[in-house]
């Protein structure tokens, strides 16, 4: 939990049985609207990570990017889009990963960052964890050293911090 954690889950919505019956929907575009709130969601980020010395901040497809451009930004990083299976034109690497139904894939430019490179992966939520773990992965398989994964949300009772921990890597949330 984050400095401004409890004000942060404040003013997410919480939307029932969307896209799907038994689905509550966790959705922050409240959160986006308020600057204030914005602006505290950024900086929580920010006062956990200035002393980190992070060269890249990865920000997954399409929610994450919100959060990780601003981030990398002020902490004078680089900022790797990792996106969903198809959209990036050069050459990339992929992890698949598995769905409720089906398989679904994560892809990352091969000339992304450098070898070694301290890389923070960022998402708006972790349900299952299914796609934070792939993007983790694949930063790995690429060279990258995940200094650690981070969330505005996480939804500890789908398992996927849970998940993601027992695979070795850290998750910061800012609320859960
Ligand atoms: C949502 C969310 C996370 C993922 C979490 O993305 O933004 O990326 O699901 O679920 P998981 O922990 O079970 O993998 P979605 O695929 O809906 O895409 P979007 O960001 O483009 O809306
Ligand atoms: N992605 C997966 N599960 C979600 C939820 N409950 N709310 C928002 N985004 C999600």
């Amino acid at each position: 939990m984050s400095i401004y954690g409890d004000y942060i889950k404040s003013v997410i919505r919480t939307v029932p049985d969307w896209p799907q019956p038994g689905v509550n929907f966790r959705d922050i575009t409240p959160l986006l609207q308020n600057s204030a709130a914005f602006r505290k969601l950024i900086d929580s980020f920010v006062h956990r990570y200035q002393e980190m010395r992070l060269d890249t901040i990865a920000a997954i497809d399409a929610r994450g990017f919100i959060i990780g451009a601003p981030l990398a930004y002020e902490l004078n990083c680089s900022f790797v889009p990792v996106r969903k299976k198809g959209k990036l034109p050069f050459k990339t690497l992929s992890e698949t990963y598995k769905l409720e139904y089906g398989e679904s894939a994560v892809e990352l430019h091969a000339d992304a960052f450098e070898r070694g490179a301290r890389i923070l992966v960022v998402d708006d939520l972790v349900a299952t964890g299914g796609t934070m773990l792939a993007a983790a992965k694949l930063i790995r398989r690429s060279g990258g050293e995940v200094v650690e994964t981070a969330t505005i949300i996480d939804l500890p009772e789908l398992g996927g911090s849970q998940k993601i921990r027992d695979d070795g890597y850290d998750l910061f949330a800012v609320c859960s």
